[in-house]
């Protein structure tokens, strides 16, 4: 808590995707101080071993709790969340918050079909953290994953609407919703942060291929709850910095597109 009796909340990712986290939870709370790291000069996390995630994941977090006086520490980080959990807990004295649990409880919530699609990055989708987290709460549910790892690099491009994006996703999604079990999915998990930006152009072409729509769910809302459960809603507006660990420039312009910021606000920081 800072001196007024705010919270402070520290939230990571390995680039401008976890912002869509942050965005959420800045819209919902607006009275908390947030602090965002990402780790721009080592993304993209999802083609890394388990091992170096987890390594990454825990020089970010302590490079966030480095002075103290942070609540709460959000994982913004499909990735991150897929494999560095248990360590972040075990070596950090601070409340951790994942973003698979909340995904998965998001999409068990709104399927119908029993068929939840999840796309997410190598890493994430090996891990099988969806799955996971989804018999955990209803077993007789069907989870089906997809790794679309190029999604990262279009994303930290700020191409959300481009031809080169929805030749990815028809490259990616084609072969995989005409499998005969997979076509079933109703409910899609956008498993990793930087693809809510995606969602128009996933609609488009998810419509081309199925002929109907699916219901797309992410993370940031859940989260976002998650933390008006635990922190009370106060007056005033909280402060919010921003961190990268490589170019700013670059931070500012692709970043801004998913949270808008102005340059006070920034700061290289190395690890
Ligand atoms: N935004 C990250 C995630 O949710 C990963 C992007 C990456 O570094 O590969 O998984």
């Amino acid at each position: 808590m800072d001196a007024s009796g705010c919270a402070r909340i520290a939230v990571f990712d390995s680039g401008v995707g976890g912002l869509t986290v942050l965005a959420a939870v800045h819209a919902a709370l607006p009275h908390l101080n947030l602090r965002f790291l990402g780790d721009t000069a080592r993304l993209p996390y999802g083609t890394k071993s388990a091992h170096t995630v987890e390594r990454y994941a825990l020089q970010a977090a302590q490079c966030l709790l480095r002075d103290g006086a942070v609540d709460a520490l959000v994982v913004a980080c499909n990735t991150a969340s897929s494999c560095a959990l248990p360590a972040l807990r075990a070596a950090l004295d601070v409340e951790v918050l994942g973003v698979i649990e909340p995904g998965a409880a998001a999409a068990v919530a709104a399927t119908r079909s029993g068929h939840i699609g999840v796309i997410g990055t190598e890493r994430t989708v090996a891990s099988g953290a969806y799955a996971q987290a989804v018999a955990a709460l209803d077993p007789q549910l069907v989870v089906h994953a997809r790794a679309t790892p190029l999604l990262v690099s279009l994303a930290e491009e700020g191409w959300f609407e481009h031809p080169a994006t929805d030749a990815a996703l028809r490259a990616y999604l084609q072969p995989w919703l005409t499998d005969p079990q997979v076509r079933h999915i109703d409910t899609l998990v956008l498993g990793c942060t930087h693809y809510p930006v995606f969602a128009p152009a996933l609609h488009r072409v998810i419509g081309e291929l199925l002929g109907r729509s699916v219901t797309l769910v992410d993370s940031a809302a859940p989260i976002a709850s998650e933390l008006a459960q635990r922190f009370a809603k106060s007056a005033g507006s909280g402060q919010v910095q921003l961190y990268a660990t490589d170019s700013l420039e670059r931070f500012a312009r692709v970043g801004g597109l998913f949270f808008p910021m102005t340059t006070s606000q920034l700061a290289l920081i190395d690890l």
